[in-house]
């Protein structure tokens, strides 16, 4: 029998009662599925997990993706992208270093954007008894219904272009910005012009409809949305702006603070994360994460 604590006020929940390194049954398997879907965010604590346990549990929710960044893959594990500050031992890093620097939902540059992702904490940074490098989580659903009838209105039949080319110059953007401030800067990966092929733009709905739940959220991110289509750049960097402030703003989110052991998955149609990049080396953050490819958008 599988608990579930709500956490947050429109999303996040804790599902205790569960091993997910025993075989799991169809009955608790379903359970979690509908307690994820209605909380588009859920955790469970304590899992010890093999890189085979986790990457079976994921396949439960459908076809896995393998990340284009390839150099990011977990050796062995094609399906696991490392998420992580640590170096090796000739000083390259083992994971990407940079994945959540914006507000995002992940692959929502791809015409089957993924259905949700699933995050292994291995290593959390703490300093002096606190734990760094938290994760925050927007509801876009609950950010939708909160928005006037007349701006849903407005929203109905139009349509955004998500790109990987805009998110890598925005990063690219950003890295210079920190070099400037004498800030952290990451390595950068350049994408081969076949990577790059593999990830044209992608014109999708402002509003999308979830495709399991059918419930509607906004489908438009910092990072990857690069204009409304089919209006002036004027109305669609206003519209952009005003969308952006309005689904990060503090009453949607639900921020977890990671412990080692926690396993934790987002539901990618309706859900945008951000990473916190509140630590640095010696201070450790080794995740890693599975991505559940869902349907191409209606
Ligand atoms: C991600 O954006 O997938 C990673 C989030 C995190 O590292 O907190």
């Amino acid at each position: 029998m599988i608990t579930v604590t709500r956490i947050g006020k429109h999303l996040g929940a804790e599902i205790s009662g569960v091993d997910l390194s025993k075989p799991l049954d169809n009955n608790t398997f379903t359970q979690i599925a509908k307690a994820f879907f209605d909380n588009e965010v859920v955790f469970l604590r304590n899992q010890k997990l093999t890189e085979a346990q986790h990457v079976a549990f994921s396949r439960r929710f459908g076809e896995l993706e393998a990340h284009v960044r390839k150099e990011s893959r977990k050796p062995g594990f094609p399906e696991i992208l490392v998420v992580s500050n640590v170096l090796d031992e000739h000083d390259k890093p083992v994971g990407s270093q940079d994945a959540g620097r914006f507000w995002h939902s992940d692959l929502s540059y791809k015409k089957e954007p993924s259905l949700c992702s699933l995050l292994y904490a291995i290593e959390v940074p703490v300093k002096d008894g606190t734990a760094l490098g938290d994760t925050q989580f927007a509801s876009t659903t609950a950010a939708y219904e909160a928005l006037p009838d007349e701006m849903k209105q407005r929203l109905r039949g139009m349509k955004n272009v998500h790109s990987y080319v805009y998110y890598r110059n925005k990063n690219r953007q950003a890295q210079k910005e920190a070099a400037a401030r004498g800030g952290r800067v990451v390595t950068e990966y350049e994408l081969s012009e076949e990577q790059l092929k593999s990830v044209p733009d992608v014109e999708v709905p402002v509003v999308r409809t979830h495709p399991v739940t059918g419930r509607k959220g906004l489908f438009v991110n910092e990072a990857h949305t690069s204009h409304v289509a089919g209006v002036s750049k004027e109305e669609s960097d206003r519209l952009l702006a005003f969308l952006c402030r309005h689904i990060v703003q503090p009453e949607f989110i639900y921020r977890h603070t990671w412990r080692p052991g926690d396993l934790l998955m987002w539901d990618n149609c309706v859900v945008q994360h951000k990473a916190t990049f509140d630590y640095d080396l010696p201070l450790r953050r080794l995740m890693y994460r599975t991505t559940v490819r869902g349907p191409a958008i209606a």
